[in-house]
This record gives structure tokens, C-alpha cells and sequence, in this order.
């Protein structure tokens, strides 16, 4: 629904799908390792367009607890690219004032990979014009399980009550996205029109746009086309548009 009268502001946090890596490669007859390597061109691309937009936080579904099911010279060439890119890509963040943070099981990545995501996330801590999140052996239902583990866990050691949960945001001070907004437009590329198990609580009222472009064709112009879709939307947070019209619906402290 359209609302012509304003504008929204530009999202504060956009998280992207970034799919298809592997059609791509297939159209051209390559393998499809081609596809995930121009996929991180994209990546670079697309950071830069967000900054230049004003996006502060940025995620990115890099790879799904599910992506393991894939063919094992696959699976080690994206861990392979994954290190590639921390290892030349930090002192870009760095000189962008850009700080990394990632998200899912960490601890279950190649040990390499593992090591070259710690050191950027160290480097960059302090930086503070934007942030970066890489969705990493990221699910959604893992996430539960791993906040109900970790909140049991805090009750059990006196540092969590169970009147946490009286309320969305006791709870979600468990999962791994714990210090950032939620997502305000979610992006999946490549013309799938499914959520794949990424960030299903985050994204309970996010706006989504789908895209048939595959992700190494996705660029600024992409970008700009997308946060330029959103910004038209009305977003009701459950009140009617009349509502809305006389005063920006805000965001509900969920119950
Ligand atoms: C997305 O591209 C990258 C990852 C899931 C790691 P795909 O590899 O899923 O590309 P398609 O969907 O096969 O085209
Ligand atoms: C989702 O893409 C995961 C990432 C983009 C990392 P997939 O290509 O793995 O999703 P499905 O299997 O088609 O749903
Ligand atoms: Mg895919």
C-alpha cells in the first residue's frame, strides 16, 4: 500500500538474502564457485551502496545451517571465500569506520575461517559509521533453541528471572542479534519468494522485497531501487492506515 503524502526514512537496517550464486554460474556455463566468487564482488558493491544511502547496519545470509547439505567442494570453497574476504577486506572496513559482527554458530565454522572472522570482528569493534552483519551457519530455529539454552542457562545461574519473558524483549536479550535493531526491510534476491530460515522473529514486521535479479547482477542501482520501494510503503505496526496517516505508526513494544 502506498502512501503518498510521506516518505519513510531510510531504513535503519537492511538484511539481504543474497541468492543466486549458482543460476548465475549456471547461465554462463560456469562452475558454480564463479557464482559465489562474483557473489562477493556484489557484497563489496552493495556495502558501499548502503553507506552511501545512510544504511547503518547491513546483514548479510552468507551461509545456512542447511548450506552444509550441500556438495562438500561447494561448502569449502564458500568457507574458502569467506576467509578470502576478511583477510582483504578488513582494512577497508577499517578505513570506513565499519565494524563486523557476525551471527549464527561460529564455533561450528572451519577453524581458519573461525580465526579470520574473530580478527575482523576484534579490528573493528571500535568502529562506529556502520555495521556489518554476517549471517554465518545462521538459522532461525537454531537461534531459538541456542536463546532458550542460553536464557535457561542465565535462570539457572541467578543472572536471568523467569518474569524475562513477561515481555518480547527479556527474551530476545538471548538471541544472537541481542544489541541490534531489528530489521526493518528484508531483500532476497534471485526471484525466490521464501524466508529460508533467516531471522523470522527480527523480521516480524519487516517489509520485504523480492527481486528476480540473481545477486552477482545486484548492484547500487538494485539497492537504490529496493530502499526507493520501501520508502513508499506504509507501515502499520497494526493500526489502521487512518492512524498512521495523522501520526507515523512506531514500531510496538511487542507483549
Ligand atoms: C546463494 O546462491 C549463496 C549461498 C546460498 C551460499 P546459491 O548458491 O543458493 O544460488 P542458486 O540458488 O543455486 O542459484
Ligand atoms: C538461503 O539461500 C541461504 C543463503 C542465502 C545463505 P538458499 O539458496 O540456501 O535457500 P533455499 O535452499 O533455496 O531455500
Ligand atoms: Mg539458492
Amino acid at each position: 500500500m502506498t502512501n503518498p503524502s510521506a516518505l519513510l526514512p531510510v531504513p535503519t537496517h537492511v538484511a539481504i538474502i543474497m541468492d543466486g550464486n549458482g543460476r548465475w554460474a549456471k547461465q554462463r556455463g560456469l562452475p558454480r564457485i564463479e557464482g559465489h566468487r562474483r557473489g562477493v564482488e556484489s557484497v563489496r558493491t552493495v556495502l558501499d551502496a548502503a553507506r552511501a544511502i545512510g544504511i547503518p547496519v547491513v546483514t548479510l545470509y552468507a551461509f545456512s545451517v542447511e548450506n552444509w547439505r550441500r556438495p562438500e567442494d561447494e561448502v569449502g570453497g564458500l568457507m574458502d571465500l569467506l576467509e578470502t574476504f576478511l583477510g582483504r577486506e578488513k582494512s577497508s572496513l577499517l578505513k570506513n569506520n565499519v565494524r563486523l559482527r557476525a551471527i549464527g554458530r561460529i564455533e561450528a565454522l572451519p577453524s581458519r575461517a573461525q580465526a579470520a572472522l574473530r580478527d575482523t570482528i576484534a579490528a573493528t569493534a571500535h568502529c562506529t559509521a556502520q555495521t556489518l552483519v554476517l549471517a554465518l551457519n545462521y538459522g532461525a530455529r537454531t537461534e531459538v533453541l541456542d536463546a532458550a539454552r542460553d536464557y535457561a542457562a542465565a535462570v539457572v545461574a541467578g543472572t536471568a528471572s523467569l518474569d524475562d519473558t513477561a515481555s518480547w524483549e527479556g527474551f530476545a536479550r538471548h538471541l544472537y542479534t541481542r544489541d541490534l535493531p531489528d530489521p526493518d526491510l528484508v531483500i532476497r534476491t534471485s526471484g525466490e519468494t521464501r524466508v529460508s530460515n533467516f531471522l523470522l522473529l527480527q523480521a516480524a514486521y519487516a517489509e520485504f522485497v523480492f527481486t528476480p535479479v540473481l545477486w552477482p547482477d545486484f548492484g547500487r542501482a538494485e539497492l537504490e531501487a529496493a530502499v526507493a520501494d520501501y520508502r513508499r510503503r506504509e507501515r502499520r505496526f497494526g493500526q489502521t492506515g487512518e492512524q498512521v496517516t495523522l501520526s507515523p505508526a512506531l514500531a510496538p513494544t511487542i507483549i
